[in-house]
């Protein structure tokens, strides 16, 4: 089905109110239930997404199952070109794709929404182009065998995805998976049910029919029923702890294998002898205080070397004051809104109870003065000093715009305080010593770790963590092989 460019947000959601797409074709659920999804910025309706249960799992993973036997007799190398055919056309709708989730998600257009569009075409061509690395090895087992290795797909995926940044977590499960020889089955979030369901919309112009196949609906109700389905033979969620766990004990009852990102407090060293201009860009980018804090690397634990607490305080402040909250659409917009209103009440009670703890409360930026925005999911980021390091707001994940500043004296109390975490994603040090930013990079325990920078997830740089923090990487060639394949070894005796 060819695809229209609509660059009107609101007439697009409506436009996908109350299906899933399912072998190729937008389906109402079977229960013909929906629910409302509201515009986080306004708090008004922008359309309705199907309520997807068990029924409708079943209907999308025999679906999926049925496709994925051709799929995987294809040529690798023909399904590669056909997802990074995927990523360029996906590419034409950057436009659309950041304007509808910017409405859903409540994330600024310019700052959060129509990058994220763009990384995930990126996110497809990069691995269209990795098809022909499936390949096996050969092994000098013994000189009168013939013995080999292949790889060889696992068969229908389960791929359950949060809000934050749906469609870049999206990509980098889905585009590996098909390269492989998967077939998909995403559950959508709640909150953000549109934005991936036009993905797959546009891919289908490209993918044979019912090897990509979306659903919405609630976590128990839809993706409870996709994770147990007999049929699936491998789950890749991102999300909470909580629901990691709930995701991993029904996989260990299939004995499936899983991928895991759990989220972090993710540290971020300054040293002495750092950059403080850098490292103050740094905090603002890592702390992604444009996305209303809602990362899972938040730089959410900010440690300043004692000599430039004072000064990078004062100007991390001035920064963040100087950034424009508003109307997500709106191309002058830093900041949008929080997801919707049981975030925003749970990050208001942790700025609570961080004051209630003794720490210091700097509230920063403006809320909105546009009465049309009035009942939106707005907060102003906060920032605390003094904090205790036992505090809770020090130790749990706010997933919000807050961030805590701790002073330290040396190097070694530094790192130590880093590592006192349940969490291990992702940690950044600055410095301009390089024996000190060898030394960190090496003792910090994260799964993604960068010095005087703070990018996010990158084609082809293994992503993921370590503690509670999750288990497996994504985004890379290894992350296609290790979670995507299982490897088939051959021996042929020649005698
Ligand atoms: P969640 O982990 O409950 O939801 C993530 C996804 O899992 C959604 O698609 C949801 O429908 C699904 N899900 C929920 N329960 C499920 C179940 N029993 N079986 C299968 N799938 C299920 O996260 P939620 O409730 O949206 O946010 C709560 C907190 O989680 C946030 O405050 C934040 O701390 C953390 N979070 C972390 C993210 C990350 O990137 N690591 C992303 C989103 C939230
Ligand atoms: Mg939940």
């Amino acid at each position: 089905m060819p695809v229209e460019m609509e660059l009107d947000p609101f007439v697009l959601a409506k436009s996908l109110s109350g299906v899933h797409l399912i072998d190729g074709e937008f389906v109402a659920p079977i229960n013909g239930k929906t629910f409302d999804v509201l515009n986080p910025a306004t708090n008004k309706s922008i359309g309705h997404a199907a309520e997807g249960d068990a029924d409708d799992v079943e209907r999308a993973v025999a679906v999926a199952k049925a496709a994925q036997k051709d799929w995987a007799q294809r040529p690798a190398r023909e399904r590669g070109k056909l997802v990074a055919e995927c990523g360029r056309i996906l590419n034409q709708h950057v436009d659309e794709l950041g304007k509808l989730i910017a409405l859903e998600s409540g994330k600024a257009l310019r700052t959060e929404s129509r990058v994220e569009a763009s990384v995930l075409a990126d996110m497809f061509v990069f691995f269209g182009g990795l098809a022909s690395e499936l390949k096996g090895e050969t092994i000098p087992f013994n000189p009168n065998m013939m013995t080999l290795t292949t790889r060889e797909p696992v068969g229908v995926v389960g791929a359950i995805i949060p809000w934050n940044v749906p469609l870049l977590l999206m990509a980098i499960k889905v585009a590996p998976a098909l390269v492989a020889g998967n077939s998909v089955v995403v559950k959508s979030a709640e909150d953000t049910p549109f934005t991936v369901l036009r993905v797959c919309q546009i891919m289908q112009q490209i993918l044979p029919k019912g090897v990509l196949n979306i659903l919405s609906g609630f976590g128990p109700g839809c993706g409870g029923p996709l994770v147990a389905h007999k049929d699936v033979k491998k789950v890749s969620f991102t999300g909470s702890v909580e629901t990691g766990r709930i995701v991993y004990r029904a996989a260990a009852e299939k004995l499936i294998p899983v991928t895991l990102e759990l989220g972090g407090k993710s540290p971020m060293i300054v040293m002495g002898d750092a950059d403080i201009e850098k490292a103050v860009a740094g905090a603002i980018g890592g702390m992604r205080f444009t996305r209303q804090g809602q990362s899972c690397t938040a730089s959410s634990r900010i440690l300043v070397h004692e000599d430039l607490h004072d000064d990078f305080v004062a100007r991390l402040k001035d920064k963040v004051n100087s950034l424009k909250m508003g109307n997500p659409l709106d191309e002058a917009t830093d900041i949008g809104t929080i997801i919707n209103a049981k975030q925003r009440a749970k990050v208001c009670n942790y700025i609570e109870i961080g004051s209630s703890e003794g720490a210091q409360k700097h509230e920063l930026s403006a809320l909105p003065d546009d009465p049309e925005l009035a009942d939106g999911q707005f907060v102003r980021p906060v920032i605390f000093t003094d904090v205790k390091h036992d505090a809770r707001i020090a130790r749990e994940e706010i997933f919000g715009p807050v961030a805590c500043v701790f002073k330290f004296k040396t190097f070694d109390e530094a790192i130590e305080l880093a590592n006192d975490s349940d969490f291990g994603l992702a940690a950044t040090v600055w410095t301009t010593d390089l024996k000190t930013a060898l030394v960190a990079t090496k003792r910090l325990e994260a799964g993604f770790v960068q010095v005087n920078q703070n990018l996010v997830v990158q084609p082809n740089l293994s992503y993921g963590g370590v503690k509670l923090s999750g288990l497996g990487r994504e985004a890379s060639l290894e992350s296609m092989l290790e979670h995507f394949t299982h490897k088939k070894t051959i021996i042929l005796n020649m005698e």
